[in-house]
């Protein structure tokens, strides 16, 4: 009996030796440096500008004694062959997690080869690559948010103005005039919001007349001008403008001030985001109203997928969609404050 004791006790110490070598091992294979490459499709991009700041903040927070974050960001200034090239560049550098904002999210052969290739992980975020092209590897993730819910939500921001202000139809018809600003074609957030939000409308019954659509690919330069065209086709007839963005709803609210129109003769404007400027125009009372796109949770998303990876957790969600909100005058503040 005692014998048989004696066996079990070297058993039990040789498989604690063996499973104490083991997580070492795991350990040293756990690099303790993150080295994240990121390229965005144009920085130029306001909401892309304010969601890499955030990023390089959430990653900031995971630094510490025993884990070291770098990252190296570049802008492809809207040419994929550039950022084809960038994504070289950073593989080469030493990159072991990468962060794509792609130009063309129908074009990520090349981009998805080098990372294979070289075994370097891709995090996808905000234009969101077609579900083929996902599953061409296993270490390819995405990060971003849901169309369709944006477009409800502003839809039921401008139902909730057009019920509770009866001038909004200015010239009494019982329809709505309206004028939508369209960010690039082939972007899941374009079309995709423009639908949702006249549904929204049609469904809750507001009778819509469409004046006019413009493609102002996300831009507030390019909506302004846009919208100077779209004034001097229908004057004072435009009662209400949805613009896929903030950027574009700003530009439009440019073209009536260029042109000195009072208030009395403006439409109510909608933007989609609630970048720092776009939260400001709603505090001003300019912007009836946004729907926030969630950088920080993205951002955070983001820093939390890549540290994961590199700590070879096991991570289940090939898509993380962070959900979006409705912003008015009423909640602006909140949103002002976010990370105050
Ligand atoms: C959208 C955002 C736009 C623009 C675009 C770029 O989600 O609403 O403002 O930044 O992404 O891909
Ligand atoms: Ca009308």
């Amino acid at each position: 009996m005692k014998f048989k004791n004696i066996w079990t006790s070297v058993i039990i110490f040789y498989t604690i030796i063996i499973l104490l070598c083991a997580c070492g091992k795991q350990q040293q294979d756990t690099p303790d440096k993150l080295y994240l490459g990121i390229t965005c499709y144009n920085q130029s991009d306001t909401f892309i500008n304010q969601l890499v700041t955030c990023l390089k903040d959430k990653l900031s927070q995971f630094e510490n004694d025993n884990f070291e974050v770098t990252m190296t960001i570049r802008d492809a200034a809207g040419s994929q062959r550039t950022q084809d090239d960038q994504v070289q560049e950073l593989i080469n550098a030493g990159c072991n997690i990468l962060c794509v904002n792609l130009v063309d999210r129908a074009d990520p052969s090349e981009i998805i080869n080098l990372a294979k290739e070289n075994n370097v992980p891709i995090i996808f975020f905000n234009r969101e690559p077609v579900a083929e092209d996902m599953m061409r590897w296993e270490m390819l993730y995405y990060v971003g948010a849901d169309a369709k819910q944006s477009g409800i939500m502003q839809g039921e921001l401008a139902l909730s103005a057009i019920q509770a202000n009866k001038n909004i139809d200015r010239n009494k018809d019982g329809k709505i005039q309206y004028a939508v600003l369209e960010g690039e074609p082939g972007h899941q957030d374009a079309i995709i919001r423009t639908e949702n939000a006249v549904d929204t409308l049609k469904n809750n019954g507001i009778e819509l007349e469409k004046l006019c659509c413009g493609i102002a690919n996300w831009n507030r330069a390019q909506a302004q001008n846009r919208m100077m065209h779209i004034i001097s086709q229908h004057q004072n007839n435009i009662e209400l403008v949805l613009a896929n963005n903030d950027d574009m709803a700003l530009g439009a609210i440019d073209a009536y001030k260029k042109l000195n129109y009072t208030e009395s003769a403006l439409p109510v404007f909608f933007g989609i985001d609630g970048t720092d400027v776009g939260l400001n125009a709603v505090k001003d009372l300019e912007l009836a109203g946004t729907v926030y796109n969630d950088k920080e949770g993205q951002a955070a998303a983001i820093a939390k997928l890549a540290v994961e990876i590199i700590s070879k957790k096991e991570i289940t969600n090939k898509y993380t969609y962070l959900p979006y909100s409705k912003v008015t005058s009423d909640n602006v503040n909140d949103f002002l404050n976010k990370d105050k």
